[in-house]
């Protein structure tokens, strides 16, 4: 185990990318390797991660409602997740990986909707108070490519049922994010094989001296 495995700072990891485009698998992988080398691993998603922004994650994916109400209702969630996992989990070292933060209210609510990203801007300094992930993994790929993938998931939720020319749009605001932060970013491929995009991870942790 190299010493920054053993490091008792904490990291934050997030994973982002259109629906489709197999995040959540890797994020499970690397779960199951950071853990089999001995570290404390917080796994956790957005909206969600407590019992409170479970029940909002409901909502916004479900109802009905209008684009200020689904953002206020996101950073809400958010906030809880901080305050009751996030925050805990890194102040005792842990690492915490998580499916979806922040890039995705730009990328969905901001580029998807059209909501305006000065507000975005503002409620993000006032829900994070300055947190933000130490490391950013963005799965791109073509929506179309997406839509492809997704073809046999069940029932599509409110952002799943959207059309290729939202989640153009929300590839573009995940895109804009990365030029705006570059160092934060790690930009993955993934339209190649799942095992080429493994490699692809794998090489962004190695970069940092993390693996
Ligand atoms: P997702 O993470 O894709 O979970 P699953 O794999 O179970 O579908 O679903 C969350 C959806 O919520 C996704 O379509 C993106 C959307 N979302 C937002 O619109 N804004 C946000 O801030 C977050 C975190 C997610």
């Amino acid at each position: 185990m190299s010493p920054s495995l053993t490091s008792p700072t904490g990291r934050f990891i997030s994973f982002e990318g259109i629906d489709g485009a197999g995040k959540t698998s890797h994020l499970s992988e690397m779960q199951r390797q950071l853990t089999e080398a001995g570290l404390d691993i917080v796994r956790t998603r957005e909206p969600g991660g407590t019992p409170l922004a479970e029940k909002l994650r409901e909502l916004v994916l479900h109802e009905a409602m209008g684009p200020l109400t689904e953002t206020l209702l996101v950073f809400a969630a958010r906030r809880d997740h901080l305050e009751q996992v996030i925050e805990p989990a890194l102040a005792r070292g842990a690492w915490v990986l998580t499916d979806r933060f922040t890039d995705a209210t730009f990328a969905y609510q901001g580029g998807g909707r059209g909501f305006d990203q000065n507000v975005l801007n503002t409620l993000e300094q006032w829900v994070q108070d300055g947190r933000q992930p130490d490391l950013t993994f963005l799965f791109d790929l073509p929506p179309e490519v997406a839509a492809q993938r997704l073809v046999q998931a069940r029932q599509p939720d409110r952002f799943e049922a959207q059309d290729r020319a939202f989640f153009e749009r929300v590839r573009s605001a995940y895109q804009q994010r990365v030029q705006a932060q570059p160092q934060r970013f790690a930009l993955i491929d993934a339209s190649r094989t799942p095992h080429e995009v493994g490699e692809q991870v794998q090489q962004a942790l190695q970069a940092r001296g993390w693996l």
